[in-house]
């Protein structure tokens, strides 16, 4: 759709994986592409807003007409989100964030020894980034929206999600190995903080994608 509804807009659009690294050669991560982030990214662009995509891991080549910051892990993920939402109008957590990282970090290959059990990895949480942006708004009318990545009670887990984060919208959608990561499409149902519920059928996650700016449009 020709239309440039998001015009005079700053949007900020995090997208993929964050990798949480064991030692210099393994990391906990997981099985985002970062095509659904990119896809919000490319709308946003062609509906005329100015777009910065936080990008943590993903291969894909960066969106014509968006500003890219590339992150590995969700504290960086988290100090590019503050940054970038000063000034934003609306920001949409599409990445998938690791709720624990490794305690520690070996600064040397950790390596198998004879004979021994392999040693347990501690782990402790990372910041909450949606919850953290939704409580602490960066500037007054801010549109937070956030996604839930569920496997099973998709859409009860979903609405628990939404009240215990403090978004304004969340985008419940279903996920597998092969499931919803790295496939050219998506089915979501899009919560709001007022209570409405929008089941967006399966098709492109650009269509998707404008759906989501159709109800960030709604509030900004
Ligand atoms: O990248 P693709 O291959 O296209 O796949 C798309 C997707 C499945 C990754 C995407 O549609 C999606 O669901 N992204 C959110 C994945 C996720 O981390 O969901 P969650 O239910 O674990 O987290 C809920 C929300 O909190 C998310 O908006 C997440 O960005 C945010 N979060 C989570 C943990 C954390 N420590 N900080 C966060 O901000």
């Amino acid at each position: 759709a020709a239309v440039s509804d998001l015009a005079g807009k700053h949007v900020v659009v995090s997208a993929g994986g964050t990798r949480e690294p064991l030692d210099p050669v393994r990391f906990l991560g997981n099985r985002s592409s970062g095509k659904q982030g990119y896809a919000l990214a490319r709308t946003a662009a062609a509906r005329g807003a100015r777009v910065t995509l936080l990008s943590a891991n993903a291969a894909l080549p960066d969106p014509a007409g968006v500003d890219v910051v590339h992150v590995g892990t969700a504290v960086q993920l988290r100090e590019a989100v503050l940054k970038a939402a000063a000034d934003a109008d609306a920001v949409v957590m599409a990445a998938a964030v690791a709720d624990f990282r490794p305690e520690v970090y070996a600064t040397g290959k950790i390596k198998k020894k004879d004979g021994e059990e392999p040693a347990p990895v501690a782990l402790v949480r990372n910041p909450d980034i949606l919850a953290e942006v939704s409580a602490d708004r960066q500037r007054p009318g801010q549109v937070v929206v956030g996604f839930a990545a569920e496997t099973d009670d998709v859409l009860a887990n979903g609405r628990a999600k939404l009240a215990r984060k403090g978004c304004d919208l969340l985008v419940v959608n279903e996920v597998g190995e092969r499931k919803t990561f790295g496939s050219e499409e998506n089915e979501a149902v899009i919560l709001s903080a007022d209570g409405t519920e929008t089941p967006v059928p399966y098709g492109p996650k650009e269509a998707l994608a404008d759906r989501i700016w159709d109800e960030v449009v709604r509030r900004v």
